[in-house]
C-alpha cells in the first residue's frame, strides 16, 4: 500500500497536505529533526537516523504491504515544506478491520499550531470512510501531553496502561494503549456485539462523528 493520496486540509492560517513524498525529501525528518532527543524521547525508538538509516526506511515503507503513510506538508505563501509524517501501520483485514497509527512532526518549531490535530482528522477520515476498518489503536507515553491531545480530539480513548513501559527524563512512564473507533454503525454494532459500550465509548463516538463530518465538509481529495 505505501503511500496515501493526497488530502488536502485547509484551516484559518496554514494549509496542511497529506501527500506522498521523495527519497531526498526524506532527509528532512533527520539532521536535526530526529536527530533530537526532544522529537524522539516518547518514540520508541532511541538512535539518532543519519542520511543512510533514512534511505534504509524509505525503500522499506515504499514496498511495505502492510501500512499507507503521507507526508505532512504545511503549505505557505504558496510553497510547500515537510514538516512530520503520519502513517496507518500494521494494517490487518480479518474478522475486524485494524491499524495503528502513528505522526511525528519533525520540526519542533512547527509544534504546537495544530498541525497534528488536523492530519488526525483527516487520517481517521481516510481510515474510516476509504479503508473500512473498524478499529485504530494508538499508544502515547505518559508526558507526551500534546499527542495525547491531539488523538483524543478525534475520539480516541484508552482501553489498557502498559505500567513503567519506557525510562525517559529521569522517570518510568506508564503508556496509554490508546483505540479509535468506527462510528459507523454497522461497524459499531459489529465491533460492540452484545456489550453496551461504556459513557466514555459514546463520548468518544460523538468526537469522531463530528471529525468525520468536518473532513466532508472541508477535506480536498
Ligand atoms: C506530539 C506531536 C505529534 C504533537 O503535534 P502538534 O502539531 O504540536 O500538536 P497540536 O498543535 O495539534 O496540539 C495538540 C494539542 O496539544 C496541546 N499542546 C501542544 N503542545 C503542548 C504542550 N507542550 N503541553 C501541553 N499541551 C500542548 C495543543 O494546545 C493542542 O490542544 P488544544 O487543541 O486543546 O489547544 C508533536 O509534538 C511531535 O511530533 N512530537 C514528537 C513525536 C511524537 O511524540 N509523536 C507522537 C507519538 S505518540
Amino acid at each position: 500500500m505505501a503511500f496515501g493520496p493526497i488530502m488536502t486540509i485547509p484551516n484559518k492560517n496554514h494549509t496542511i497536505i497529506l501527500a506522498p513524498f521523495e527519497r531526498e525529501d526524506s532527509l528532512e525528518f533527520i539532521n536535526p529533526g530526529m536527530q533530537q532527543m526532544g522529537v524522539t524521547k516518547y518514540l520508541s525508538r532511541r538512535s539518532a537516523p543519519v542520511t543512510d538509516d533514512e534511505y534504509e526506511w524509505y525503500e522499506s515503507i515504499r514496498k511495505a504491504k502492510d501500512n499507507v503513510i503521507w507526508g505532512v506538508w504545511l503549505e505557505h505563501n504558496k510553497t510547500r515544506e515537510l514538516v512530520g509524517v503520519t502513517e496507518l501501520m500494521e494494517i490487518r483485514y480479518s474478522h475486524v478491520n485494524q491499524a495503528t497509527s502513528g505522526i511525528q512532526i519533525s520540526k519542533p518549531e512547527y509544534w504546537g499550531m495544530g498541525i497534528a490535530s488536523l492530519a488526525h482528522r483527516a487520517r481517521t477520515w481516510y481510515a474510516f470512510e476509504q479503508m473500512g476498518l473498524h478499529r485504530v489503536k494508538s499508544a502515547v507515553i505518559h508526558g507526551n501531553i500534546a499527542s495525547r491531545k491531539a488523538l483524543e480530539k478525534v475520539g480516541y480513548t484508552s482501553v489498557y496502561t502498559e505500567r513503567n513501559d519506557m525510562f525517559v527524563d529521569g522517570q518510568l512512564r506508564h503508556t496509554d494503549c490508546l483505540e479509535l473507533l468506527n462510528p459507523a454503525e454497522t461497524f459499531w454494532a459489529q465491533w460492540w456485539g452484545s456489550d453496551t459500550p461504556g459513557e466514555e465509548a459514546a463520548k468518544a463516538r460523538e468526537r469522531t462523528v463530528e471529525t468525520l463530518q468536518w473532513c466532508e465538509k472541508h477535506l480536498r481529495t
